[in-house]
């Protein structure tokens, strides 16, 4: 219990003898980012402002959100890219649709999982993450950090998370790892530097929706997004890669009741290089590489952009 705890004690102390020198997540965020609203995919997993809450997010080990469907991202994605044999997910609505569709008035039944509880999971700040090992060699010191036993479903989705961690990057993928808010705004900015938006869906509910205002996001759409994929860990882990030949729009969107939304939307240009199984080419009715294929971002991604 006590090793466990360690770290963060540690990061209290730090902060006490050093005053103000460690900075908040949040602090970091208005530090680098003066000019950027922060999406509330952020904002929910921000800790408590000050000092961190000891054990908060690490223990009980939080691995938050459903079992099922909660792949690192959208299985559908991960499959086209690695060229695995194609399994149907059970329903995504209208999860994939046309560029031509994103139009006033197109309707939408948007089934993006609806994580807006986080079950305490919050960024760490960086001092804190670095002090933790993330890497499949320290596997066994992690799970002791986080009280997890061996071979429990915990063990398992945490060796699943740093796999995809550490599997190499598809061709031409640039990608980063971000185990703090802080190293997440660090590779954004790295790519993009600080003139910079960032947007995630934000839904109250799943129902039918309609388009009632869309943009393209990225100076006129010629640039290509990072993506930032939470991952299922303890705490908040982002998996960020920078799509190539990818359009993004956010969506303003009307539920049938009134209910307001905002949809992240990202169009995939050229698709030559997917599955021809992909469910997207069966649902769509067209073939690899013809036309750009759009689909909706789940609540716990982040689309980064230049302004
Ligand atoms: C949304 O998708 C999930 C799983 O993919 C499914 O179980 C659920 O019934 C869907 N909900 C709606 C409203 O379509
Ligand atoms: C589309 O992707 C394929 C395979 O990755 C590549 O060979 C081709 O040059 C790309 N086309 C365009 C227009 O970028």
């Amino acid at each position: 219990m006590g090793f466990n705890f360690l770290p963060i004690f540690t990061f209290i102390s730090l902060t006490l003898v050093a005053g103000h020198a460690a900075v908040s997540p949040e602090a970091y965020w208005n530090m680098v980012l003066q000019n950027t609203p922060m999406p509330r995919t952020v904002k929910n997993l921000l800790p408590s402002e000050g000092i961190v809450v000891p054990g908060r997010g690490l223990e009980p080990c939080n691995l938050g959100g459903p079992r099922d469907h909660d792949y690192p991202w959208d299985l559908y994605y991960y499959i086209s890219y690695t060229g695995n044999v194609y399994e149907q997910p059970v329903d995504y609505g209208s999860t994939f649709f046309l560029e031509e569709d994103i139009k006033q008035g197109t309707k939408m039944k948007l089934n993006v999982s609806v994580i807006t509880q986080t079950n305490g999971v919050t960024f760490l700040p960086r001092q804190v993450a670095q002090m933790i090992p993330f890497s499949s060699n320290k596997f066994l010191e992690i799970l002791n950090r986080c009280l997890i036993k061996p071979n429990s479903v915990e063990a398992e989705i945490i060796k699943e998370a740093i796999k995809c961690c550490e599997r190499s990057s598809f061709q031409g993928e640039q990608k980063c790892c971000a185990t703090s808010l802080e190293s997440m705004i660090d590779f954004c900015t790295s790519m993009f530097g600080k003139n910079i938006q960032a947007f995630s869906t934000e839904l109250e509910k799943l129902q039918e929706y309609r388009i009632s205002g869309f943009k393209k996001i990225g100076r006129g759409g010629r640039d290509d997004p990072v993506v930032c994929h939470k991952l299922n860990y303890p705490y908040a882990v982002f998996y960020c890669h920078i799509i190539r030949s990818t359009e993004t729009y956010m969506l303003s969107l009307e539920g049938a009741d009134g209910t307001k939304a905002k949809g992240a939307v990202v169009c995939h240009k050229n698709t030559s290089a997917w599955n021809p199984k992909h469910l997207a080419f069966q649902i769509l009715k067209v073939k690899p590489g013809t036309v750009p294929i759009c689909h909706a971002l789940r609540q716990d991604n982040i689309v980064w952009l230049p302004n």
